[in-house]
Parts: C-alpha cells; structure tokens; sequence
C-alpha cells in the first residue's frame, strides 16, 4: 500500500527548472518557541509545486510574485473538521447531543447524492483557501459518495487532504446508520481507490463509541492495522452528556479513552477531538500510544462542551476548527478561542505557540512529521501571502507593536480572511481565482 510522504529533493536528484518566485517577508517557525522572520527573502518554486530555494532577494532581482512589505507563513492546517456541516455552522443548540439531532443527522443525511455533495465538497474547500488553510484532516459522511465528491474536489485542486467515510452503524437515523460489515467493505474500497493518489491520504473515521456497534470499532482497528499508513479519527470526551452516555453504553470499562484502547483504536498518529474530559491515566495512555489530540476551541465554546485542559497536555495536539460544530473556517477564530480557553483556566499560550500549533504542529495529525509544511527546500509549496495592512485597525495596531510576538498576536485578535491575501497550493495561486475572492 502507498504511504503518502512528502518525498525530499535528494542529492544527485534532478533538480526540476525554477517555475516561479515569490518574494516577501517569510515566516519561519523553527519551534513553538522560536520563530523569526526573514526579510526580503524569495521562495522558489518548481513546476511540481515544491520549493527549490529560500534565499535573500539579491540586489536589482525582479520577481514574478512581488510582495515586499507582505508576509509569507505556512499555510495552516486544520486536522479536525466535517466538511458536509458547512450548512450546519451557527445553528444555536443545549448541547453537542441535541445538536447532533437537530441539525447534523438530518443535513448528513442528504450526502448519499453526488451532486449535493460536489456542491458542498467546492464551497467548503474555496472557504479554506480563502482562510489561508492549505490542508485538513476530514470527516465526510456514512456515504461513500461524499467521500468521492471530497476526494475529487480536493484532488482538482492539488490540496493535500486526509478524509474518510464516517462509520456509524447505530444509535443513529434512517438514511444515516449503516450496516457494520458494508460499511468496513466500503472503507477499504475507499483506501484502495483513495489512499496515495494525487496528494490524498484516507483515515479510517468511526464517528464516535455510541454510534458504533463493538465490531464496527474493532473491524476499524483491524482495518487500519492491515493498511500501514492509514490513519484512525474520532471523537472522545467532548461533552457530559455523551461521556455518561458512553459510561453507560461500556459499562466495564474505566474511562470513554479506555473503551477504545480495550478496541485496539488507539494506533499510533490516530488522531483524536476535543480530549476535554481525560486524567492522567488517559493521558499517560495516550503519550505511551503517541496519538495526537486536535483540539476545537471554537466548537467548544460555541456548543458548551468544555475548557481543553492545555497545561495538562503532555502529548501531541494541534488546533483544529472542528467545523461546524465550530462557529469559523478562520485559523485565526481557532487560535484566539484557544488562547481564551487557557486564560480562562489560568494558562498563558504565547502567539508562537498558538502559531506553532496551527501550522506545523498540526502537520504532524497529518503525516507529515519528517517534512512538515515549513518553508523550506524539499517541502511542498503550500503557503500564505498575510497582508497586515488589509484593515485600518491592524494596520494601526501592526505599525505600533514593537516585536514579531506582538505583531503575529494583533494578527490573531484582529486578523480574518481579508488579511490572508493569497493562498498558495502546490505552486499555484489559489485564493484569487476563486469566486468573490474578497
Ligand atoms: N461527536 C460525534 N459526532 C460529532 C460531530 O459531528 N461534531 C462534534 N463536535 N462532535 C461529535
Ligand atoms: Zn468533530
């Protein structure tokens, strides 16, 4: 089976001619408590879409992409989020059960149609882009075709996406549930005619235990035991309600992380949502099984679900927008929801931290441990063009802040999608060419 791997430009390799340049301030985070920013430096791209060079402009050079005065960063990743919610983002709820069954079985439930799914597949990826996220960790629907409309859509686009086909066999609506031993055929369909191809990689997404009969949730680890590579998602510890509701579904079991430890989910680089309710126990587990946390600032206050614990967390997180349980596409909604989070609780998170976490920390939920999205030779081009000066207030607050952390901190509290100028996938301009650019 392909593992998907963002391949390095090797020694001795051919060394592919130089398509294009862009030229700015560029954005390097070399560590959540390092960063720096270079000056007047030209990225080069080759025609495979991966950067070749990162150099200081030299003396007289003219460059195709010309944005002096500008920043460039790594595009932002987002490793949690469902794009067939797109038509359930701000619907008011009690709670993340209630909402579920108001609002989101009944919109999922529609995706068994290809063209619905097309449809919404297009207007949430344009939404990324226009926010600046170059790359996502995705939950479709029980259907198969929504998987297909999201593949194809992001493949047409050459975007780096990980997505697959949410298991969900009961507890769960007409038209939604399926059937246990259908509905790991079909995954594994999904993986063969998915995983590897363009720049796509398939993660094995059982919604969450209480949707899940005990053999879907086992048929799950055995299936991505069979495909090395292949990734697990899911939700755990969200919500009161739902973890009673667990206690009371897996009655023998210690904690809700427990139930799918006992499972055989907790593979390593699994990735896992919102975390909120864990010990130390769970904690300990997840370290020892190196599995990741995306963390849903914005769903979780938007639905009341919780505080994420950040001072606690001893193992690998990223921030993710958990969409539409979250209320915006925005990297920069999510990192301030978590900076508020942490205040809240007495915990400071610095701006290169939350940067960090947003970009090259949430990479690794991805995949892309050994050639995060940094800007560097040898990685992919996928970038951001951020232009500060898009609205008077930042303007103002940017021109007047002192240091890098200050600046990047503005951009989180005051920054949208009118700040993120361009949006660079594999080479190419993105953001422009789309419908109402903005
Ligand atoms: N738990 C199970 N399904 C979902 C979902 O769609 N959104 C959120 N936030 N939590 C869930
Ligand atoms: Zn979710």
């Amino acid at each position: 089976m392909n593992q998907v791997t963002h391949p390095t430009i090797e020694a001795g390799e051919k060394i592919l001619p130089v398509c294009e340049r862009w030229c700015a301030n560029v954005l390097q985070l070399h560590s959540p408590e390092k960063l720096e920013l270079l000056k007047d430096h030209v990225i080069e791209v080759n025609q495979d879409g991966w950067i070749q060079a990162l150099r200081p402009l030299s003396t007289g050079e003219i460059v195709e992409h010309d944005y002096r005065g500008l920043m460039i960063a790594p595009g932002f990743i987002d490793p949690h989020m469902h794009y067939p919610q797109l038509d359930v983002i701000g619907s008011a709820a009690e709670g993340l059960l209630p909402w579920l069954e108001a609002y989101t079985f009944p919109t999922e439930a529609a995706f068994h149609d290809l063209e619905r799914a097309r449809q919404t597949a297009d207007k949430v990826l344009d939404e990324l882009i226009r926010h600046g996220v170059t790359s996502a960790s995705v939950y479709c629907t029980s259907h198969p075709n929504s998987v297909e409309a999201f593949m194809q859509a992001s493949s047409d686009r050459r975007m780096a996406m990980m997505a697959g086909k949410v298991l969900q066999d009961r507890h769960s609506p007409d038209g939604l549930r399926d059937n246990t031993e259908q509905s790991l055929r079909d995954s594994q369909d999904l993986i063969e005619r998915w995983h590897g191809r363009s720049r796509l990689s398939y993660v094995i997404t059982p919604r969450f235990a209480p949707t899940s009969s005990e053999a879907q949730l086992r048929g799950c680890a055995e299936l991505a035991a069979s495909f090395p590579g292949v990734r697990i998602q899911s939700h755990v510890a969200e919500n009161q309600a739902e973890i009673e509701w667990v206690r009371s579904l897996f009655p023998a079991d210690r904690s809700y992380m427990a139930v799918y430890d006992r499972l055989g989910l907790l593979q390593k680089h699994s990735i896992w949502a919102h975390c909120i309710y864990i010990d130390d126990d769970d904690r300990a587990l997840m370290r020892e099984k190196s599995v990741f946390a995306a963390v849903c600032p914005s769903s979780n206050l938007f639905l009341g679900s919780g505080l994420f614990d950040f001072a606690m967390a001893n193992f690998d997180w990223g921030l993710a927008s958990d969409v539409g349980g979250g209320s915006s596409f925005s990297p920069f909604r999510t990192m301030m929801g978590a900076y508020e989070i942490a205040r809240l609780q007495g915990y400071y998170l610095s701006p290169s931290r939350l940067w960090w976490h947003q970009s090259i920390g949430s990479a690794k939920a991805l995949g892309w441990e050994d050639c995060s999205n940094g800007i560097a030779p040898g990685k992919p081009a996928d970038f951001v063009v951020i232009d500060p000066q898009a609205t008077p207030l930042l303007q103002h607050r940017w021109n007047t802040c002192t240091t890098l952390e200050q600046k990047l901190f503005c951009l989180i509290v005051l920054g949208d999608d009118r700040h993120i100028n361009e949006t660079i996938i594999a080479g190419r301009a993105a953001k422009k060419s789309l419908p109402n650019p903005g």
